[in-house]
Parts: C-alpha cells; structure tokens; sequence
C-alpha cells in the first residue's frame, strides 16, 4: 500500500496525476452515459465466494477477512463487481427499465506478493451495464475502455477478446482439457496440478514455462462454442470494426473471476519492470444477477487498474495539466498589516481566487520568495502606508506592471487583469 502525495519522487504517485486520471475516467464514462455509484469498501465474504468464486485465487489466497462483533464473516472488497451486483439486486434496479449503466472508482484490497503494478491497496475505475444482451453493448463497453486511454494520452494500449461460452460449452471444455492435461499430470506445476480438476482453464494461463509449453497444444475453446456463443463473438468484432478499435482475437484468454459468460477480453500496455502488463480486463457475466439474488438478468463491464494506467503514462512521458496556480500572493509586514490581510484573503477567496499569506513572520524577502515558488500570478503588497490610504500595491508578476488598488476595488482588479 502507498500514500498518494502532494509531491513525490514518482510523478505517479502524486495527487494532481491521480486526480487527473479520475476526471478523465468521470467525463469518458459520463459521456457513454454512465452514472457513477458508490459502494460500500466491505461486503459479505459469502457474496464473493459466490460472485468471484470459491476456486479462484482471489478468495482462496488473496482476500481480508475478518470476523465482526456480531460473528460474521466480512471481507475488504477484492473488486468491484460483486458489490455492484449486490446493490443493483438490493435496490431492485433490475425492476426499472433497461438498460443500467453504471460505473465506479476506488481503492480494492487483494493480499498479493508485492511487485511493480501490483499492491495490496490498488484502485480500480469499473464499469457495468446491465439488461441488455445486444453485442452492441460489449463493444461500447471496450471501446469505452479505449476512449479513456486515448484521452489520457496513454499510446500503444492492445485489446484482446475472446468468447469463453455459455455454462454448458464451458462444462464440454473442462471435460476435454481435463482428458489433455491428464497424462501431463506429473509434468505440471503444482498450482497447475490442483487446478486440473477444479479449474482446468486457468492452467492456459500459467506463469511456468513448462506448464505454458504443455498448455499450448491445449484444445481450443473454439471448437466447443455453441453457434450463439460463435455468432456473438462474430458480432463483438464487427462492432469493434465499425468502432475503429484494433484487437487481437486470443483464443487463450482467461479471466481470473469465475463469472464470466461470453465476452472476456483484456487491455494491455508495456511496463517495463512489471510483470503484469494487463491494465484491465472484463466481459459478460450473464449468471451472476441470479447467483447474487436476482432475476435472470445479463451484464457486461471492465474493471482497469489505475496504479497500471499511472505507471504507463510515467513510463510514456505523458504530460500531466499542472495544479491551478496562486492567484495571489499577500505580502504583510506588521501585526495591523496581517490582520487587514485577513480580511482581504477572505473576500478573494469568497470571489473563487486563491490568495495565500506568510504565517511565520518571514522578511520581506523571503516571502517574495515564496510567492516565486507558488508562481502567483500576483504579489500583493500591504505596508504601513498602504494601509493609512486604504490601498494595495499589486504587482501582475507576469507583466511587471504594479499598481496601488483600494481595497475595496482588489478583487475586480485582480479578476480584471487575470482575465487578460
Ligand atoms: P481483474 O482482472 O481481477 O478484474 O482486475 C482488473 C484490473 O485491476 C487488472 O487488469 C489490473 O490492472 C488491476 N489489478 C488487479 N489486481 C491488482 C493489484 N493487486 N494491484 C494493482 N492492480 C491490480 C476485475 O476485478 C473485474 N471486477 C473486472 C470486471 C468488471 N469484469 C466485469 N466487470
């Protein structure tokens, strides 16, 4: 986990690049009319066992549960969509007319081992759309992803898909890799080895090299598709097409959550130095409204890993808006100079300005430094004789220019000459 500072030695890690990719992420997913919700950071442990699944590393090895004073079992929110799932079935959003579109930002919590893009604490900007099943939406819903990049100025991001089937092609799927990785029993990793039986797919994304050599003469999902499944991933990519969004059809892709239905697909950027270069991924999950308590009801969305996308736009040099500069600066001298300057920051500050003044009783020369490195736009200067005539002396610190204002007047003058 990691505080996210004023300053930092890593530009990522710094308030203004994280608001900056926050406001980005709300005006993208405003646009695609997406509505922003908020849910709680825990959840019952029940609903992920049930929603992620029971097998998956996420809620075998990688959640915070504890138990609460009244006995029960509570965990920090490993992602998002359980919880979305949770509260659209709660608040019976599935009884208004479709469809919901819904999206969300904040901090997740897995236990994993510590490495470049990937941490304890990490934040994740999600999508969902609920209700429909039209092709049309997974696509919007990738592409959605993509306009984020773009916007941020994040270059080379690739997309892949893939269709990972309806419940019972996946059932056909499991019994035939089953019966491939079988006589490799021996040959594979151990994380490979438990999974062989309970979650045979996840072995085609193993990390060890020799299971990965086995694994890619594995049956392709492919061929077990039933026609809908086959016809909706054609659909997906034409869609795409028209988007003008470029992706590579991967027939190896697997998610980590147990789901999805359909569509899965992932973003990927390079990081040197990270392991992971996946900065999201998502897809369909048209069973889960029901597992959670629901009707039968689908869902389509992504979740993108904000640490990832930060580290990327570092990596690319991406240039970052600054922080809106001071406004003004206010030079005091005396006990009677800083009290009139109360006054005076307050009506700017009530006038949307930003204003400052020294609290430390510095010299003069040393808060026209500070007013250097705040780069105000303007010094105001109130001594002894400003203040027996009601007056200001402000200096535009861009053009040099420097005036005496009355008091009553400094705010539309510095308005006036900001606006210029
Ligand atoms: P996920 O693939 O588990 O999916 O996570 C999505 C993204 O979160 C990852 O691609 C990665 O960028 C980021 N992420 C995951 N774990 C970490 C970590 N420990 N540190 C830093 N970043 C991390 C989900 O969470 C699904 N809820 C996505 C989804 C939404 N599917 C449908 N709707």
């Amino acid at each position: 986990m990691f505080d996210v500072m004023p300053k930092d030695e890593e530009n990522w890690r710094q308030v203004q690049w994280w608001r900056f990719v926050e406001s980005t992420a709300r005006t993208v997913a405003e646009r695609f009319r997406f509505q922003e919700v908020r849910t709680p950071l825990v959840e019952y442990t029940e609903l992920f066992k049930r929603g992620v699944g029971d097998t998956t590393d996420i809620v075998e090895k990688e959640m915070y549960t504890f138990t609460d004073r009244a006995g029960r079992s509570i965990s920090l929110r490993p992602e998002g969509t359980a919880g979305i799932v949770r509260s659209f079935v709660g608040h019976k959003v599935y009884a208004q007319p479709q469809p919901t579109k819904w999206f969300y930002m904040g901090p997740m919590y897995r236990y994993e081992r510590q490495q470049v893009g990937r941490y304890r604490q990490f934040h994740q900007l999600g999508v969902e759309a609920f209700g429909s099943f039209d092709p049309a939406l997974d696509a919007e819903v990738i592409a959605l992803g993509m306009q984020f990049f773009e916007e941020l100025g994040l270059k080379g991001v690739q997309v892949e898909i893939n269709n990972v089937g309806d419940p019972e092609s996946r059932a056909r799927y499991f019994e035939a890799l089953i019966a491939y990785f079988e006589p490799y029993k021996e040959e594979l990793a151990e994380d490979a080895q438990n999974r062989l039986y309970r979650n045979p797919m996840r072995i085609l994304d193993s990390k060890d090299p020799h299971t990965h050599e086995i694994a890619m003469g594995a049956p392709s999902i492919l061929e077990y598709l039933s026609e809908d499944s086959r016809a909706n991933l054609e659909a997906v990519k034409q869609y795409l097409d028209i988007l003008g969004v470029n992706y590579v059809q991967n027939d190896r892709l697997v998610r980590g959550l147990d789901y999805y239905t359909q569509t899965a697909f992932e973003y990927m950027v390079d990081i040197p130095g990270a392991q992971a270069s996946t900065i999201g991924g998502g897809g369909r999950y048209n069973g889960l409204v029901q597992e959670v308590g629901g009707p039968d009801m689908p869902g389509v969305g992504f979740g993108v890993g904000l640490e990832r996308v930060l580290l990327a736009l570092e990596e690319q040099k991406v240039v970052v808006p600054e922080p809106s500069r001071l406004d003004c600066y206010m030079i005091t001298f005396d006990q009677a100079t800083k009290r009139k300057s109360m006054e005076l920051l307050a009506e700017l500050r009530r006038a949307g300005l930003s204003a400052e003044r020294d609290y430390l009783d510095r010299k003069m020369k040393a808060q026209m430094k500070v007013a250097d490195r705040e780069q105000a736009r303007f010094v105001a200067i109130l001594g002894e004789d400003e203040l027996a005539q009601n007056t200001i002396q402000v200096k535009n610190m861009e053009t040099g220019t420097q005036e005496a204002v009355p008091f009553d007047q400094l705010v539309t003058y510095i308005q006036t000459e900001k606006g210029r």
